[in-house]
């Protein structure tokens, strides 16, 4: 089975702007320009009116009822996790799990899948990168099966030490988890290359993409992982709906996380027997309207051709890079070959906290702060930064507000 699709290819990425309503108002009293596309994307009209459509012509449970209204919830709800294994070239359906986020689907592995394969003195291979989300389920498990966390080090630019990864492997090793993009640094990391060195070893391999499905292709199949998480926000579509692709012989054998409705396939005070894949493990109704305005935000970003994205957000990141470079005492972190329109920076003799502050009143949103990386943080030995994150709709201009905000900001500040 595919998707249905009545898409029109390949629009020009520079007019993806003008399908962002937020994105034509103003913010303190000057035209908004936004740059935390890292911490949320904006949403396309397509995706609001998903979301409107549903709750006002579409709303009924799924699975649950033979009247048309909840056959058609479902038959949208459905046809969206086509869209999401077409969009992520999964081989089926069944590998596609509805969550609330990136963050819940890595708890949903380590919980499930730890619970039933870690073993005590194991060791669980994480990166310096990692945001706390693909930090926390781990030490959790860890802590409960009795596994060690160990850390794969960076450069100077941001990049993993893949010497020191490939030092660190060994039968010891139950489960190696790694993001696909930094959040904090925009470093993308060679996750083909790490999933193919980790199973070497039979390691399974847990790829965070949050950061990657709205700026890069993502094949599954072609990056070999076990598990790959990501959230709609990040990528056009609401908050509260996420995806967990998982390699079905994992999926399978793994058990059921959260237990209640739809999870099930008989239940008796005796025993209770479980749904098919996916199904086991989306406990509870699901997020309908979010699924279905996940498939609208697909949808949206299949109009536009990704090559023609990530060199849009590359001509984006140098441009920053240049531009901020003539500020005095702009000092950058995350310095990556490989790297996304992430540009995470500080000013000297300012906290970043003030800089943003600052920005925001002139219409400049920015994220500051220690991006959920407090480990990276502590080793950069900064308290956190100031981040522009850019995504298809920004513009140069965008840029050059940014670096006149900056410009102005240090000389109130300095
Ligand atoms: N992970 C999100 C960020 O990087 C919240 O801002």
């Amino acid at each position: 089975m595919t998707a249905e699709s009545t898409l029109v290819k390949h629009r020009p990425v520079i007019e993806s702007r003008n399908d962002f309503p937020i994105l034509s108002t103003r913010m303190n009293g000057r035209d908004l320009v936004f740059l935390d596309s890292a911490a949320s994307t904006q949403k396309p009209q397509m995706v609001i009116d998903s979301l409107r459509k549903y709750y006002s012509e579409q709303n009924a449970n799924v699975h649950r009822g033979v009247y048309a209204l909840s056959q058609t919830a479902t038959h949208l709800f459905e046809q969206s996790r086509l869209k999401v294994k077409d969009f992520i070239g999964a081989t089926s359906e069944r590998e596609i799990v509805f969550v609330r986020g990136a963050t819940e689907g890595i708890n949903l592995v380590a919980q499930s899948f730890g619970r039933k394969y870690f073993k005590p003195g194991g060791e669980i291979i994480l990166s310096q990168l990692e945001h706390h989300s693909n930090i926390v389920p781990w030490q959790m498990i860890a802590e409960e099966k009795g596994l060690a966390i160990k850390v794969i080090p960076i450069n100077e630019k941001g990049e993993l030490r893949m010497d020191v990864f490939e030092k660190m492997l060994s039968e010891k090793v139950q489960m190696v988890a790694v993001n696909h993009i930094s959040n904090a640094l925009g470093t993308i990391n060679p996750v083909k290359k790490i999933t193919e060195m980790a199973h070497r070893y039979h390691i399974p391999v847990l790829i965070d993409g949050a950061q990657a499905t709205s700026h890069c292709a993502v094949d599954v199949q072609d990056i070999d992982a076990d598990f790959y998480v990501f959230s709609g926000h990040k990528m056009f579509g609401p908050t509260g709906i996420g995806v967990l692709w998982g390699k079905e012989k994992w999926l399978d054998a793994m058990p059921p996380w959260q237990g209640g409705g739809e999870m099930i396939q008989t239940v008796t005070f005796e025993k209770t027997t479980y749904n098919e894949l996916p199904f086991k493990f989306e406990a509870g109704t699901p997020n309908i309207a979010g699924s279905i305005a996940l498939g609208a935000a697909i949808d949206y970003i299949g109009q536009f051709d990704m090559t023609e994205i990530h060199a849009h957000e590359q001509a984006l990141l140098e441009y920053c890079t240049d531009k901020l470079s003539e500020i005095k005492g702009v000092k950058f972190y995350g310095t990556a070959a490989q790297k996304a329109s992430v540009v995470s920076f500080l000013v000297e003799g300012t906290h970043p906290y003030d800089l943003g502050v600052i920005l925001d009143k002139m219409g400049i949103a920015v994220r500051t702060g220690h991006h959920c990386t407090q480990p990276l943080m502590d080793y950069l030995g900064i308290p956190g930064t100031v981040r522009a994150s850019m995504a298809m709709y920004n513009h140069m201009e965008d840029i050059d507000r940014l670096a006149e905000a900056v410009t102005k900001a240090r000389l109130m500040l300095c």
